[in-house]
């Protein structure tokens, strides 16, 4: 019951600026004004989805744009639809495995400076499973992943106070004020896939929070979500809401949007969560303001990781 009420206030509030009208509303037919020639961007989750209209997108404007994923066939088949000045370079790499980040981080960052990092590799995952390195598949890739990622990148050099990072959280974080112990269930029967995914999401937003706290010579980070969009995600992970919502999704397109945006605007970093070129608050409920801070997070970040 507390949880159907819960759901009821969620959509009252997000159906509509979450959908295909909150976009058209907010952004709309307005121009993409922007030209990566000659700059160098990593994509993570580039096959699918939104990461997959990113690298196009970018690419099309001139970037030079390392897709990372983990399927060769769909890697290939995305560096043929490119178009434009740019060109897509594939990172055969899966994101769930931090043996695997380190040895990709390592190849980009022997080849240079990154100009834009996005953090859109992410899945919902409604089975409890662990890597073969041991860690909850959820919790590996949208969280440790990114951190592992980035922490490779900057230790490589690759990542200066040029470079600006991107992370796709989720309009779902907004249900959740971040409890550590909530990011990583310890087995299947305290494994709920919605729970970890909101945490993993908010936690995104605190991540972001942390990598700005680290002084001017660092990247700066934008956290942001997308709306709801018709991915294989959706349709894999929710397929009951994407049944109730399927005319209103976004296009992947509309979901890219504001990541290219970002990119390309830069705009002064601080507090809220980006949608449709506007910077929104990061709560809508004020129980998650009571969560766990970037201190925290990146203390649990660092054990975690060197279990
Ligand atoms: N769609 C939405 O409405 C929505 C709403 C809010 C937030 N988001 C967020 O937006 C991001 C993109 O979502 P999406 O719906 O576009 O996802 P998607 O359709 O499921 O695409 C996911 C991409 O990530 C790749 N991927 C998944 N696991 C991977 C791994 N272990 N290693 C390497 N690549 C991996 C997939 O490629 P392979 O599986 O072929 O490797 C694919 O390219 C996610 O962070 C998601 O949480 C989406």
């Amino acid at each position: 019951m507390k949880n159907a009420i819960g759901a009821a206030i969620f959509y009252a509030r997000f159906a509509r600026p979450f959908s295909r009208l909150g976009f058209q509303r907010r952004v709309g037919a307005a121009p993409l004004d922007a030209d990566f020639r000659g700059q160098r961007w990593v994509v993570t989750g580039a096959t699918g989805g939104i990461g997959k209209a990113i690298a196009l997108g970018a690419a099309a404007r001139g970037a030079t744009v390392l897709a990372l994923a983990r399927d060769g066939g769909k890697l290939a088949d995305l560096v043929m639809a490119s178009t434009g000045a740019g060109r897509i370079v594939p990172v055969a790499v899966d994101l769930s495995l931090m043996q695997d980040i380190r040895r990709a981080a390592a190849e980009i960052a022997r080849d240079g400076a990154v100009d834009v990092l996005v953090h859109n590799v992410g899945v919902m995952c409604h089975e409890f499973a662990r890597t073969v390195e041991g860690v909850e598949r959820g919790v590996a890739t949208n969280l440790l992943g990114h951190w592992e990622l980035d922490g490779a990148l900057r230790r490589g050099g690759a990542l200066t106070s040029r470079t600006a990072i991107i992370s796709m959280s989720s309009g779902g974080m907004y249900g959740a004020a971040l409890e550590l112990q909530a990011l990583e269930a310890k087995d299947a029967a305290t494994h709920n896939g919605f729970v970890a995914y909101a945490q993993h999401k908010r936690a995104q937003v605190e991540l972001t929070r942390y990598w700005n706290s680290l002084g001017p010579n660092a990247p700066r980070a934008w956290v942001m979500h997308p709306g709801w969009v018709d991915t294989d995600g959706v349709r894999t992970a929710l397929p009951g809401f994407r049944k109730l919502f399927r005319r209103v999704l976004r296009s992947a397109g509309e979901g890219a949007d504001t990541a290219l945006w970002l990119a390309a605007t830069r705009p002064p970093v601080g507090e809220g969560i980006w949608l449709d070129r506007h910077r929104d608050d990061e709560h809508a409920f004020g129980f998650t303001r009571k969560g766990a801070g970037p201190t925290a997070l990146v203390e649990w970040l660092a054990t975690r990781h060197s279990r």
